[in-house]
């Protein structure tokens, strides 16, 4: 799946930048506090006007602090993924329970820096894991291969059935990099400059996921 990211659309023109990508699988969508990451980007009342123009799915990636207080608000606003850090997370496994209640799948994330190792235990509480390959809180950065064997690993546990998982992987995808990304396992993409940055929005995503697929074979 190809999730154009909306950090790298014009934010004066949100309704038309979203119909852009109208043939995305999900529409990934930075909230970011200013605390966790140093950026600010946008809250709720933004996220619940983009769910009421789009036909995609969104898919929310919450760089904040205290997800536990404000991820339910995201799902219950209608995002089919809504992921939350779990750098930032006191209880992981009480906040997928609570997004999953609210309807939508549950997603974490980790940075560059997080292993793995520290949430097997708590992973099968989500749907989603995000690894990022990018520290996060801003776009268009170089990807980070030294991050593809956590990706190697989380495939591994999932093709061995200990894990059911989508594996997104988050900063720096784009024609370059995304082979090796499809290669180490990921099956979500996430893609902001690579497909904003393009001519045309449409024919970018329909290459990567192009590119993706022939990976995959
Ligand atoms: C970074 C964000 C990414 C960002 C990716 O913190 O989480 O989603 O938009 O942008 P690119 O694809 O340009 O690296
Ligand atoms: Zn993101």
């Amino acid at each position: 799946m190809i999730a154009p990211s909306l950090l790298s659309a014009d934010f004066a023109r949100l309704a038309d930048e979203v119909q852009r990508v109208a043939d995305a699988d999900w529409l990934h969508v930075d909230v970011m506090d200013a605390h966790f990451v140093p950026n600010l980007t946008l809250g709720l009342p933004v996220v619940q006007a983009i769910q009421a123009v789009s036909p995609v799915p969104l898919d929310c990636h919450l760089m904040i602090e205290a997800p536990e207080r404000w991820a339910p608000g995201y799902a219950e606003a209608g995002a089919r993924n809504v992921t939350v850090h779990a750098e930032a997370c006191r209880d992981p496994r009480a906040v997928a329970r609570d997004l999953r209640a609210a309807g939508a799948l549950a997603g974490l994330a980790i940075k560059p820096g997080t292993p793995l190792e520290a949430y097997l235990d708590v992973l099968p509480y989500f749907d989603t894991l995000l690894v990022m390959t990018v520290e996060p809180g801003f776009g268009g950065q170089s990807f980070m291969s030294e991050v593809l064997p956590k990706v190697r690993e989380a495939r591994r546990l999932v093709d061995s059935g200990h894990l059911t998982l989508f594996l997104e992987v988050d900063g720096g995808i784009n024609a370059d990099t995304i082979e090796a990304a499809a290669q180490a396992g990921a099956d979500v993409f996430v893609a902001g400059s690579a497909v904003y940055g393009a001519d045309d929005p449409a024919a970018a995503i329909a290459a990567l996921r192009a590119q993706a697929a022939g990976v995959r074979g």
